[in-house]
């Protein structure tokens, strides 16, 4: 596939960044009552990519997901698939499962007053059975949590009427396909605690005109900033970025995956910044108003032709060292945010047309909570 404009009769700028400038006010980032109101529109009604599905490798594996407020057990069953449900006690609310690990059993038993539950998340045993109203028990289960295996990865929803997963990509599932995730694997993992609200988290990855003056001596030699190429796929976008020194050496009609940098947000809180070969993706997940956990990964495919794979892993252990330390350099520039947050002297970000993923991203924040246009 060849680059191509989304539509016809725009202007090479236009194509480039495809809208207007426009302003934000503040309380986006600090109003408690919005943060709320995106949790539940936004965060209670997305699919999100949770755990490699290398994370369960065989039958009976489990781990849990906690984010949101939320605790989720995700299982391997004997049949291949994955199930997930809500990790929490239908008798008195207890938290059932901690951690990760293999069920041999294929149960896990409640540590408060010992109720049974399968790999499914239904309640096969109660003790003092005869004590309850057995109307209460019949067909009990912890309620399931919609879960799929796409890409390597193992997504969830929480909600019932989230569409289906690959609907609900959309553009961006189809631009994911064409890398042939399932054959890669997850290297490197690691997370950080940023002191600010997750959009601002969202919003300094979204845009590259900061490269040349964040990343002067890390990203800014590596990737041509000024030639990205922005693309809207309500509610995701994207873009391409040039590869110093590589993109130049690609055919002209060379499929943009095969010759850029293409960086993927899947609304509303995940990156796929993928190269030709591998990829760092990442997840920022809100904590509170003005905090957020940013979860990151480094996944490869296979050596390229002749690589061996001792090679290769090197080659991945020093790209993963340069995205810690673009990330370290975003990182500090986000958590300075956090000392000047709640500053009298700043009322509303200037968005530029270089910024036009976070536009367009705030909209449709702005859209799911009920708001016309950001505030
Ligand atoms: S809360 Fe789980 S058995 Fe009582
Ligand atoms: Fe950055």
């Amino acid at each position: 596939m060849t680059q191509t404009p989304q539509k016809t009769g725009l202007t090479a700028a236009e194509r480039q960044y495809p809208l207007p400038p426009s302003r934000l006010d503040v309380s986006v980032y600090r109003d408690p009552d919005r943060y709320r109101a995106e949790i539940e529109a936004i965060f209670h009604r997305s699919w999100f990519p949770v755990h490699p599905s290398s994370d369960l490798p065989t039958a009976r594996d489990f781990l849990t997901w906690d984010q949101l407020g939320q605790s989720v057990v995700i299982t391997r069953l004997d049949d291949g698939s994955v199930a997930a449900w809500h990790n929490v006690c239908q008798h008195r609310g207890a938290r059932l499962v901690d951690g990760s690990g293999h069920c041999g059993r294929a149960r896990f038993t409640c540590p408060w007053h010992g109720f049974v539950y399968d790999l499914e998340g239904a309640v096969s045993s109660v003790p003092l059975r005869e004590s309850f109203d057995e109307d209460a028990l019949r067909g009990l289960r912890s309620p399931a949590v919609r879960v799929r295996e796409w890409g390597g990865w193992i997504w969830l929803t929480l909600s019932g009427a989230a569409p289906p997963l690959e609907d609900y990509l959309g553009e961006i599932g189809r631009q994911l396909a064409g890398y042939g995730l399932e054959g890669f694997s997850t290297r490197f993992r690691t997370s950080v605690r940023l002191k600010v609200n997750w959009k601002i988290v969202m919003d300094a990855f979204n845009e590259t005109w900061h490269v040349p003056f964040t990343h002067r001596d890390t990203l800014a030699g590596m990737v041509m900033w000024r030639d990205a190429v922005i693309r809207l796929a309500s509610p995701h976008s994207w873009m391409t970025l040039p590869i110093r020194g590589f993109t130049q050496r690609a055919a002209p009609s060379a499929d943009h995956r095969e010759s850029h940098l293409c960086h993927y947000l899947v609304f509303p809180n995940t990156i796929f910044s993928c190269f030709p070969t591998h990829l760092q993706m990442w997840s920022a997940w809100p904590v509170s108003v003005d905090e957020t956990l940013l979860c990151a990964y480094e996944v490869v495919g296979p050596p390229p032709a002749g690589r061996t794979e001792e090679e290769w892993q090197r080659h991945n252990e020093r790209d993963w060292r340069q995205f810690l330390d673009v990330l370290g350099e975003d990182s500090e520039v986000i958590n300075n945010i956090a000392t000047v947050a709640g500053s009298l002297g700043f009322r509303h970000s200037m968005l530029n047309t270089a910024e036009s993923r976070l536009t367009a991203f705030h909209r449709e924040v702005a859209e799911r909570i009920g708001e016309e246009e950001p505030a």
